[in-house]
């Protein structure tokens, strides 16, 4: 058994529907379903005894001690978190409540557990934590991509508070002998991420004809990499990965977001003919304050020690993403009508 966080949410749930395609293993999904987390992203499992979900919260020690001690994992993955840059800046208590503190619970609860474990099974077990590019800064244009070795300089209080969390995994390993692994991500797109980051967004505004927003001069560079391409990588870290060590992971795919919503523009427009080439609904909206202005990320390390490359390209990760969308309309119309909520209410009664 593996203990997931957070896997009801974008990446989470990925991980957990390709983790039970690969393999028997059941996973325990702890999630506390806030409006990124959405059981619809899970629906493909009911009935599964291979998943166990249970919805509750990482800064909850008696839920998690619980959890531990009727589950027995062999191992956390811990997704949890609240993920959006915007979000962050009008709201960062949540982000330092979940991404710091909650972050700090699950390591105590997981030492906890882990000191009590005998032999093996202490031997045996791993807490890797899922974490973001964004803790590095901002590059210029021609400054080399991010390394493990980077000075961390976050930005915006999602990256700080990922930051923080980061330094908490490093020192309970490091105090405390708790068996880490980390995974700095770049940006991740793929089937079942919330429409509010860039790329589903502008797929569904595009598909409904609304104006699709670009901050500032839209030249901002990410490292795009497909959601897939990330789980992969997190199953190899966690397989093989050094106790203690850092990977960086991206998709060698480094795009201005102008460059971004030209493609999706394009791709719609092959996929689902319209009157008017959708590229004519990007509009140049007010810049995110404090808006990083290039991530770029040197995933060697990974590639190295651990063989992994990206499987996808971004031409084919995009087409596969945009058919993802195009087939479940009706999954971004229960996101969008606030219907996945209606049903959590019904379904736990708050
Ligand atoms: P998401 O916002 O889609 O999902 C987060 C999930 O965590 C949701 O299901 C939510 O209900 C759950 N959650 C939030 N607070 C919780 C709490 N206190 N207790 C239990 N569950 C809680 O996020 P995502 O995009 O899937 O990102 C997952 C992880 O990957 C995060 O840690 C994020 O920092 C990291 N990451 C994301 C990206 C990206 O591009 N999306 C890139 C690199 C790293
Ligand atoms: P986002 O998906 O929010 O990820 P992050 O900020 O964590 O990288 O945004 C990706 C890029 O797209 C980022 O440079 C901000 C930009 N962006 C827009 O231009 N318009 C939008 O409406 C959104 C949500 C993002």
């Amino acid at each position: 058994m593996i203990l997931v966080t957070g896997g009801a949410g974008f990446i989470g749930s990925n991980f957990v529907l390709e983790w039970l395609a690969r393999g028997d293993e059941p996973v325990l999904n702890l999630d506390a379903l806030t409006y990124a987390g959405n059981p619809d992203n899970l629906a493909a499992l009911n009935g599964d005894a291979r998943h166990v979900f249970r919805r509750g919260d990482i800064g909850d020690a008696a839920l998690l001690d619980s959890l531990f001690a009727e589950f027995r994992p062999r191992a956390v993955l811990h997704f949890a978190a609240e993920s959006h840059v915007d979000r962050s800046i009008h709201g960062p208590a949540d982000f330092v409540r979940t991404n710091v503190d909650g972050t700090q619970v699950l390591l105590e609860a997981a030492r906890r557990y882990w000191s009590a474990l005998d032999g093996a099974a202490r031997q045996a077990f791993r807490f890797l934590h899922v974490s973001t590019d964004e803790v590095y800064g901002s590059l210029g244009p021609d400054e080399a991509p991010f390394t493990e070795t980077t000075p961390y300089r976050p930005n915006s209080p999602y990256s700080a508070s990922k930051a923080a969390s980061d330094h908490l995994v490093r020192a309970w390993h490091h105090t405390y002998g708790l068996p880490v692994l980390t995974g700095n991500c770049s940006n991740n797109y793929g089937p079942m991420q919330f429409p509010e980051k860039l790329i589903p967004l502008v797929i569904a505004n595009a598909l409904a004809g609304e104006a699709l927003p670009l901050y500032g001069d839209g030249l901002n560079v990410r490292d795009w990499l497909y959601v897939g391409d990330h789980c992969a990588a997190l199953r190899e870290i966690l397989a093989r990965g050094r106790m203690g060590e850092t990977y960086n992971i991206g998709g060698w795919n480094e795009q201005t977001n102008l460059s971004i919503v030209r493609q999706i523009c394009a791709l719609l427009d092959e996929l689902r003919p319209a009157a008017a080439p959708r590229e004519s609904l990007i509009r140049f909206v007010k810049d995110r304050p404090g808006h990083d202005r290039r991530y770029a990320i040197d995933a060697r390390k990974l590639e190295r020690e651990l063989g992994w490359r990206p499987a996808e390209t971004f031409d084919s990760g995009i087409r596969k993403t945009v058919r993802w969308y195009l087939e479940h309309q009706d999954w971004v119309e229960r996101v969008r009508s606030g219907g996945y909520r209606e049903w959590i209410s019904r379904h736990y009664g708050t």
